[in-house]
């Protein structure tokens, strides 16, 4: 059975994800020329958005990636779970964590200072959406595609309980799917 009938409207299409991500994938080119960052996908809600980003990075870096787990549902339980530590060393280095969204901010604002203790020359954000206003730690994005209201989304990587991943837009779930 399809997934497209569980998803009550598409909040950002694929041409519109394809333009914002492109976007940011130059600014970030011209930000880091020259530093040779490493992007640090935070996985598995990242894996898309850090696909087609990277593809508009032009300049000489690295990459790669951590799992973390803080949720299970809709509604954060508060903890974050290191589940897959970094491979590379990341001391003197800049680093540009790649996240699908900041929501209440406690998964970054714990990454942030997990890595820091690493000593990096440097410590950015990119995330593909940001949704302020549940915004709970003091954490900001230094990049983000798109500012989007107080809604479960789905899709282009994110998941609703591991499912949706796979769909090309960012989706609305229907809300009887997760009442
Ligand atoms: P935070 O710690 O509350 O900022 O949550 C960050 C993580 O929660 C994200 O990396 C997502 O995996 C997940 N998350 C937050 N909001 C949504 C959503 O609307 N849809 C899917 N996952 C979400
Ligand atoms: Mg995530």
């Amino acid at each position: 059975m399809g997934v497209e009938k569980d998803i009550e409207r598409v909040l950002i299409s694929a041409e519109e994800l394809e333009a914002h991500v492109a976007e940011i994938g130059a600014q970030i080119s011209r930000d880091f020329e020259g530093k040779d960052p490493i992007f640090i996908g935070v996985l598995k809600g990242c894996f898309i958005f850090m696909a087609d980003l990277m593809r508009h990075v032009t300049i000489r870096c690295s990459m790669d990636f951590m799992a973390v787990s803080s949720y299970s549902g809709t509604t954060s339980t508060g903890a974050v779970k290191i589940n897959k530590d970094l491979s590379e060393d990341i001391e003197g280095r800049h680093i540009i964590i790649v996240e699908d969204i900041l929501d209440s901010g406690v998964t970054l604002n714990y990454l942030k200072n997990f890595l820091m203790v690493r000593k990096p020359a440097s410590i950015s954000i990119a995330t593909l959406m940001d949704k302020p206003a549940r915004r709970k730690a003091d954490v900001y994005a230094d990049y983000s595609c798109f500012e989007i209201p107080d809604a479960f989304v789905v899709g282009y990587g994110l998941d609703y309980n591991e499912r949706y991943r796979n769909l090309p837009y960012i989706g609305v779930l229907k809300s009887e799917i997760y009442s």
